[in-house]
């Protein structure tokens, strides 16, 4: 059984040992789960390279882990319960013993049509079962899932198919969210027109049911392919440091990178994890709301609770529809116990009124999560009063991507919360502050820049294809240690706070966007000369998205070209990076060297024009009070 931390003394005592021997803490964790082969080596690692290894030589299957393992006992036992869109359609139930049965005839369809291991699967799927069943198909066959967010566009699409080359996509016909349908088949064609050579099949669930295209000899259908392959498929054996998986996220880099998750170390620390975090019971009922085409559904929907044999549930609809009180609805419908979400979901329900939580009965409710970006204290105290009744401690988890689970967070009800404090590293983790100047800040009360020491089971192994950017990202900066991009802060007793990031990356809702991608995005726009993007504080969505663009041509009607932009950036990337403002300037505060200077934008964006500091060293420093004056103009 999996290590459950029951109280602070043995938080405490836990996390000595596992710092001071990790190798031995991490090795019993693993003894828990079923191997081929055990491993001959815990770990091996260098973060100059870097070059990290878990559970050296052992031999898996994660799906044997998360399915197989638990039938003896819990075959009948739910393992996924899926809530749709709609309110009026009766929700969906899968056993332990129905998943497994699922999985292997889906895993059986990917080889039929010549799926192998190594190869990369592209998913591009609203939050339908499917998803889930092919992602774990992927796995048991030693595929490598790269499951790419529903909400891009054709364009960001293509390029993630490209850069792993992958040979199959599968995919929805629509995608039912709100009150909207949206095509998502289409978006796949658009992709695949654009040059994604490796692609061989397209895979269709039918979901709407409305019409869509299918083109000959490429795309076949779900419901053809799958249902009639056999319900048992042996696993692949896998190596411990063989791929699971790809997740593309951004950077300070106009180009996303595909984050690499491997199998060993990644299944050991999300189950441990999970556990603990939300100190999993057994008959508990959990739900992370959040969308599996993020880090948040890969660790914390699929394989996480999974992997603990726990019931996950999967929605696929949105907080407001058909009103603000359906994440309340569905709590009370399914007897929730664990509820995880983002505080841009709860600032945004927050606005609706306290009466929606109030109609609703949410006295199951045991422990409430959040995750994505900092929460304000305002939002905290809402969702520890309104939703949690004052009875269900909130844990503020950190983590990414890159981390591939929770790094640092509360355990609930161990300690006295903090609002808007994530508390203390798990057991095995080693953060650290950092100066500016690369020094390590030994003082407890600190701010600084957010790193970690040493190396734990599920964290990043390489950037795909590109190994060298993973150590300029991560490893270059201080040497020795991976940085994470974050600041924050640490308090007397030792606990952490994380402000936000201190890179070119915005967090608009809980959605790691690049400043770069975007402004790469804005430029294709034909009357656009150049534009600098930055991030500023936004009610809901935590930060927003300011544009300032210099145009070539005197812009007459400033909504219209908002409109514009916004248009070419639903097409580059998507409608999540749409800027909030633009504003058009005649030039950009720049450096002698040419670089912008984000700072002084940053604050113009925020409206704290009062204190730009030095602007001695620009280039232009004049440009500066101009924008200053035309900030009022911003649409
Ligand atoms: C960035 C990672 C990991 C799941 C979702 C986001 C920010 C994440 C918190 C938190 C303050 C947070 C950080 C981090 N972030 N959780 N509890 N408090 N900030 O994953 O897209 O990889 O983004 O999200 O800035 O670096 P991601």
């Amino acid at each position: 059984m999996t290590l459950k931390i029951k109280s602070l003394t043995q938080y405490k005592n836990t996390y000595r040992e596992s710092v001071q021997k990790p190798e031995k803490f991490w090795a019993a964790q693993a003894r828990t789960f079923q191997w081929r082969k055990r491993w001959e080596k815990v770990l091996d690692w260098n973060f100059d390279e870097p070059d990290i290894k878990w559970f050296i030589g052992g031999k898996l299957n994660i799906t044997e882990n998360c399915l197989d393992r638990h039938l003896k006992k819990s075959r009948n036992k739910i393992a996924l319960i899926w809530e749709s869109n709609d309110p009026s359609q009766p929700h969906k139930e899968y056993t332990y013993g129905q998943l497994y049965e699922e999985v292997c005839q889906c895993a059986n369809a990917l080889k039929a049509m010549g799926i192998k291991k190594g190869d990369r699967v592209c998913f591009y799927m609203p939050m339908v079962p499917e998803l889930t069943i092919g992602v774990l198909a992927c796995a048991r066959i030693g595929a490598i899932h790269s499951v790419v967010f529903a909400g891009f566009s054709a364009n960001a699409l293509a390029d993630r198919i490209k850069d792993a080359q992958c040979k199959m996509v599968i995919c929805s016909d629509y995608n039912s969210r709100g009150a909207k349908n949206i095509p998502v088949k289409a978006v796949v064609d658009e992709a695949l027109r654009k040059g994604c050579r490796s692609v061989k099949t397209v895979l269709v669930q039918k979901n709407t049911g409305e019409s869509i295209r299918m083109k000959k000899g490429r795309d076949r259908w779900w419901h053809d392919e799958v249902p009639k392959r056999k319900k048992a498929c042996d696993a692949e054996e896998m190596d411990s440091e063989d791929l699971l998986f790809i997740l593309y996220t951004s950077g300070s880099t106009g180009k996303p990178k595909g984050v690499v998750h491997t199998c060993g170390g990644y299944m050991v620390y999300t189950a441990f994890t999970f556990k603990n975090v939300f100190q999993y019971e057994r008959g508990d009922i959990y739900w992370c709301t959040a969308d599996i085409g993020w880090i948040t559904g890969h660790s914390y929907i699929i394989y996480g609770p999974l992997l603990a044999g726990a019931t996950t549930m999967m929605f696929e609809g949105v907080p407001t529809y058909p009103n603000a009180g359906r994440f309340w609805h569905v709590c009370e419908k399914h007897r929730v116990n664990q509820f995880y979400t983002a505080p841009t979901a709860i600032r945004a329900l927050m606005a609706q009124g306290d009466e929606w939580p109030a109609h609703y009965d949410l006295s199951s409710i045991r422990v409430l999560g959040t995750v994505g970006e900092p929460i304000n204290e305002e939002a905290w105290n809402w969702y520890n009063e309104k939703i949690g009744k004052g009875q269900a401690p909130i844990v503020d988890t950190w983590w990414q991507t890159e981390t591939g689970g929770i790094l640092i967070s509360p355990l609930p009800g161990l300690h006295k919360l903090k609002p808007c404090y994530a508390m203390l590293p798990m057991p095995g983790i080693q953060p650290c502050l950092m100066d500016a100047n690369g020094k390590e800040i030994r003082k407890r009360e600190a701010e600084g820049l957010l790193c970690i020491k040493f190396p734990w089971p599920s964290m990043i192994r390489t950037t795909y294809g590109d190994h060298e950017r993973c150590r300029q990202t991560y490893f270059s900066t201080f040497p020795g240690m991976y940085f994470t991009g974050d600041g924050a802060k640490r308090d007397s007793d030792g606990a952490y706070r994380i402000i936000g990031r201190v890179d070119d990356v915005i967090n608009v809702s809980g959605h790691r966007i690049g400043t770069a991608e975007v402004e790469n995005a804005i430029n294709e726009h034909e009357d656009v000369i150049e534009s600098a993007v930055v991030g500023y504080p936004h009610r809901i969505k935590g930060q927003g998205i300011y544009g300032f663009v210099i145009a070539g041509k005197k812009i007459t009607n400033a909504a219209k070209f908002k409109k514009e932009v916004h248009a070419v950036v639903t097409k580059v990337i998507g409608p999540i990076a749409k800027p909030d403002k633009i504003q058009v300037v005649s030039g950009l505060p720049k450096t002698r060297s040419g670089k912008i200077m984000r700072r002084i934008l940053r604050k113009i964006a925020a409206g704290d024009t009062a204190n730009l500091g030095d602007t001695s060293t620009l280039l232009n420093p004049e440009i500066v009070e101009e924008i200053k004056k035309s900030a009022a103009q911003a649409v």
